[in-house]
């Protein structure tokens, strides 16, 4: 499928500008480079949400990338609007659909035709602790969400910032994510966010996932409003804090700053979710380009799914493996950790997707959740109960 006139050039968009994020998107452009590739990035700063909307603008435009950072349902819907490409010779060629959770086949692949790549996965239900800070306070690892306040409050005696926050909406609803997976269990987070049934969403049990929240905000430093993830990751780095709730990408900033796992910082799944993963993936869609590009996208597809890179690009990033045929030889003992969770939470129907991050539901809907939990987290929304009514509409409406 190489061809003198085509052009050697792969353009990614992504959302990757932390130390860690920058670090594991190298591995992916030198893959490419020894293969003749020039690599443009399509840099959007601000998370994913900026990064869907100069997405979507591109596309409108007739102008797509190469292939995008796409969560997965976004992934979906582009598919359905008929803007992404066909990979399924390169799939069926490697093999993908036997290495590949089924779970996430569900967004790479529609009507049996492969349009996206993942990289990886990550999972929202972790927390990042300093390990000095928890000698030092005499902290032990919490098992429950009791025990967690337990320790929080610890911290907070020894005047240490218990709970380094980023205030923007998507962390705080990917906090929540993992706050509703501890208070009600694997089989209420499914009622509530894969079904969406509303008296789970109305009851007490989502009450006090609600109220729960509230108590974590209690236990954050004034300033955490706007406050980047990575930027909350380096508190707890550098001792300032003594935890972050955070998906895995935290892990990438941890091995950038030079940290060892186990040694200078600990790493438990978000008490009471112990078996659950919680999962997002770095999926990368391949949009519908003119011809002449096409081998590039192949290569690129090609590079990301090969066992080698799987593996150093998600020993850097701090995730996941997206195919289970990965030996786990090279990762920490975290990774390790993540790599076992995953196949035992897949298993054992525990692996399950992500509200916040799109992976539960459609953007929208999505979107809707983010909207009530951070106006409930910034006191806009004023009780657990205003909480419950305002989601449920919310999500009514999103529908
Ligand atoms: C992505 C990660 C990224 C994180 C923070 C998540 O949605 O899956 O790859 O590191 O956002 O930017």
């Amino acid at each position: 499928m190489n061809h003198a006139a085509d052009v050697k050039e792969v353009q990614m968009l992504h959302w990757w500008t932390s130390g860690g994020e920058a670090a594991a998107l190298n591995l992916l452009k030198q893959g490419l480079a020894k293969q003749g590739y020039a690599w443009k990035d399509v840099l959007v700063e601000g998370g994913g949400e900026a990064a869907m909307t100069a997405l979507a603008a591109m596309v409108a435009a007739g102008n797509p990338p190469t292939a995008s950072q796409t969560p997965g349902s976004f992934a979906i819907d582009y598919a359905e609007a008929g803007k992404l490409g066909d990979i399924t010779s390169l799939a069926i060629r490697e093999g993908w659909d036997k290495v590949i959770p089924k779970a996430l086949q569900k967004f790479t692949t529609t009507n049996g035709k492969w349009d996206a790549v993942p990289l990886n996965i990550h999972s929202i239900n972790w927390v990042w602790i300093n390990k000095a800070v928890m000698d030092k306070i005499g902290g032990t690892e919490p098992k429950t969400f009791d025990e967690f306040v337990a320790l929080l409050d610890k911290a907070k005696t020894a005047s240490v910032i218990p709970l380094a926050l980023g205030g923007q909406a998507w962390q705080e609803a990917s906090m929540f994510d993992a706050v509703v997976m501890s208070t009600g269990g694997p089989n209420f987070y499914k009622k509530a966010f894969i079904e969406m049934d509303e008296s789970t969403l109305k009851s007490d049990t989502m009450k006090k996932a609600f109220d729960n929240l509230a108590k974590l905000r209690t236990y954050t430093d004034p300033n955490y409003a706007g406050r980047g993830w990575n930027d909350a990751t380096a508190m707890v780095i550098k001792g300032d804090a003594l935890v972050q709730v955070m998906g895995d990408w935290a892990k990438g900033e941890f091995k950038a700053a030079n940290k060892v796992a186990g040694k200078d910082y600990l790493c438990y799944r978000f008490p009471g979710t112990d078996g659950s993963v919680i999962y997002n993936s770095d999926m990368i869609a391949m949009f519908n380009i003119p011809a002449d590009r096409r081998a590039a996208q192949f290569a690129l597809a090609g590079a990301a799914m090969s066992k080698s890179f799987q593996s150093a690009f998600n020993v850097v990033k701090g995730s996941v493996p997206a195919r289970m045929d990965v030996p786990d030889t090279d990762f920490d003992m975290y990774g390790k950790k993540g790599i076992a969770d995953v196949k035992a939470a897949d298993a054992s129907g525990q692996f399950v997707g992500s509200m916040a991050e799109s992976y539960a539901q459609p953007p929208a809907i999505a979107g809707a959740y983010t909207d009530v939990v951070t106006r409930f987290f910034h006191g806009e929304i004023k009780s657990s109960d205003a909480a419950m009514t305002e989601l449920v509409k919310a999500l009514n409406a999103a529908k």
